[in-house]
C-alpha cells in the first residue's frame, strides 16, 4: 500500500469528475462549464499571433524563459489592464502564472500554514477550497449580502480567528454572480489593515460585464499593499493557454517566484506571447465588443427560460455579467442527488449548489447554471428539460 502524505489525505475527492462524467455524454446539454462561449474562441487572431511570434523568434519562444514571466507581457499587463482598473505596479510587481488556478495554488503555499485559517465567502469557488485545506488551513464561510461580503460578519470573524487570508471574488463572483458594492471594496481594505490580514483578490470576471460601469477591484483601494490580486486570460481568451497573472508587493512577488520555480519553471512562453498580443493589438477591447451581445443575449435567455419553465417559488440574482446565474430551488429538493436522474434520464446537466460550501449538507437546494456556452435555442431545449425535472420531482413522478 502507497503511503501517501498526509496533505492530498485531506482533499476527499474531486467533485468536478463527477460532474464532468456525468456531463460527457454528447446527448447532454450541459449548463455545468465556467467556459467561454465557443463562438468566442479567437481561432484565428491565435492562428495568426502563434505565426507571427514562431516566425519572428523560433528559438525563444520555444525555450525556457523568465519564472516572472515573459517581459512584453507583463509590460501589456500593465500597460492595458493594470492602469483601466485604477492598479498600481510596475515589472517588480507582476508575476505571470499558468492560470489563476496556479495563483491560489503558490499563494496558499507560500502563506499557508499548518493551523492558519482562511475566511472564504459563502458559496465560494469550490476549487479553492481543498487548496486551502491541502496547506494545512481551517477555512471559515463568511455570510453574503446581494451586494457581496456580509462585512458585519466579515469583522466578527476577523476578530475571533485572525486569519491569514481572507479570499474573495469580488465581481460577479463564482457561483453567485453577485458583485461586491464599492463601499464594501473600501471598508475591505480598512477591516484588514486593522486585523492583519491578507486579501486574495481572485479577479477572473472583471471584463465581463454587460450592463451598467465598472467597480475598481479592492486592489485598487489598496494602500497598505495587503491585497494579492489574481487575474486571468481563461475568461476572456481561451482557458486552454493557461495563462493568469498576479499583482502584489515585490517581496511576496519574490517568495511566489521561488515557489514558481519548483512548480513548472515558467508558464509556457508562445501562451504568453498570444495573450501579450492580444492586448497590445487592441484586439482584446474589439473582442470583448464582440461577444458582449452574444452573452447578453443568452443570459436574457437564460432569464426568460426560468420564468416560462421552471416551478414557482425559485430565487435567483440577476447578474450584471460574469458567466453564471446561481439558482435557489425549494428547500426539499436536493440537486447533488437530483444530477444523477437530470444528466441520464433527462439529458441535462448542471453544478450542485452544495460543493461550493464548506457545509454541503446546508444547501443542497441550489445550483449554478453557465449560460455562455451553449446557443439560445439549445438553452431553450436544456432549460425546458431542466424546468421538467424539477416539476417532475416535486409532483413525486420519478420517486
Ligand atoms: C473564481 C475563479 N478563480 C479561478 C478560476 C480558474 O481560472 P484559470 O483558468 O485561470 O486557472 C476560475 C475558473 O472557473 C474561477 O471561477
Amino acid at each position: 500500500m502507497v503511503k501517501f502524505a498526509d496533505r492530498i489525505q485531506k482533499i476527499p475527492e474531486d467533485p468536478l469528475n463527477e460532474i464532468m462524467k456525468l456531463s460527457s455524454d454528447r446527448d447532454i446539454i450541459s449548463f455545468s462549464l465556467g467556459s467561454p462561449s465557443k463562438e468566442a474562441y479567437p481561432t484565428e487572431f491565435i492562428i495568426n499571433a502563434t505565426k507571427k511570434l514562431l516566425v519572428e523568434n523560433p528559438v525563444s519562444m520555444l525555450s525556457y524563459g523568465l519564472q516572472e514571466g515573459y517581459v512584453p507581457l507583463r509590460k501589456n499587463f500593465i500597460e492595458h489592464i493594470a492602469k483601466s482598473r485604477n492598479i498600481n505596479a510596475n515589472l517588480d510587481n507582476v508575476l505571470i502564472t499558468t492560470g489563476a488556478t496556479q495563483g491560489i495554488e503558490l499563494v496558499s503555499q507560500v502563506l499557508l500554514q499548518e493551523g492558519d485559517k482562511v475566511l472564504v465567502e459563502s458559496p465560494t469557488f469550490f476549487a479553492a477550497l481543498p487548496v486551502f485545506k491541502k496547506y494545512g488551513a481551517t477555512v471559515i464561510p463568511v455570510k453574503m449580502d446581494n451586494d457581496g461580503i456580509d462585512t458585519n460578519d466579515l469583522e466578527v470573524k476577523l476578530k475571533k480567528y485572525a486569519p491569514k487570508l481572507l479570499y474573495i471574488i469580488p465581481t460577479f463572483q463564482n457561483p453567485t454572480g453577485i458583485t461586491l458594492s464599492e463601499e464594501k471594496r473600501k471598508a475591505i481594505c480598512k477591516l484588514v489593515v486593522k486585523y492583519g490580514t491578507i486579501v486574495l483578490e481572485d479577479d477572473p470576471y472583471y471584463d465581463l460585464r454587460f450592463i451598467g460601469e465598472h467597480i475598481m477591484p479592492i486592489k485598487s483601494h489598496d494602500k497598505n499593499e495587503n491585497v494579492i490580486y489574481l487575474s486571468s486570460f481563461s475568461k476572456i481568451l481561451a482557458p486552454g493557454l493557461r495563462v493568469g497573472v498576479i499583482i502584489a508587493n515585490k517581496e511576496i512577488i519574490n517568495k511566489l517566484v521561488l515557489a514558481k520555480s519548483g512548480a513548472d519553471t515558467n508558464t509556457s512562453l508562445l501562451s504568453q506571447g498570444i495573450c501579450s498580443e492580444f492586448l497590445e493589438s487592441g484586439f482584446y477591447k474589439s473582442h470583448m465588443n464582440e461577444i458582449f451581445p452574444l452573452y447578453l443575449n443568452r443570459l436574457n435567455k437564460m432569464i426568460e427560460c426560468i420564468e416560462q419553465f421552471f416551478p414557482d417559488n425559485i430565487e435567483f440574482i440577476r447578474p450584471e455579467g460574469g458567466l453564471f446565474i446561481w439558482l435557489g430551488l425549494p428547500k426539499e429538493i436536493d440537486t447533488k442527488t437530483l444530477l444523477k436522474t437530470s444528466s441520464q434520464k433527462y439529458k441535462v446537466s448542471y453544478v450542485p449548489g452544495s460543493i461550493f460550501y464548506t457545509n454541503p449538507s446546508e444547501h443542497q437546494n441550489f445550483i449554478r447554471l453557465n449560460y455562455s456556452s451553449n446557443d439560445e435555442s439549445t438553452i431553450e431545449q436544456g432549460m425546458k428539460r431542466l424546468g421538467m425535472v424539477f416539476k417532475d420531482y416535486i409532483s413525486g413522478l420519478f420517486f
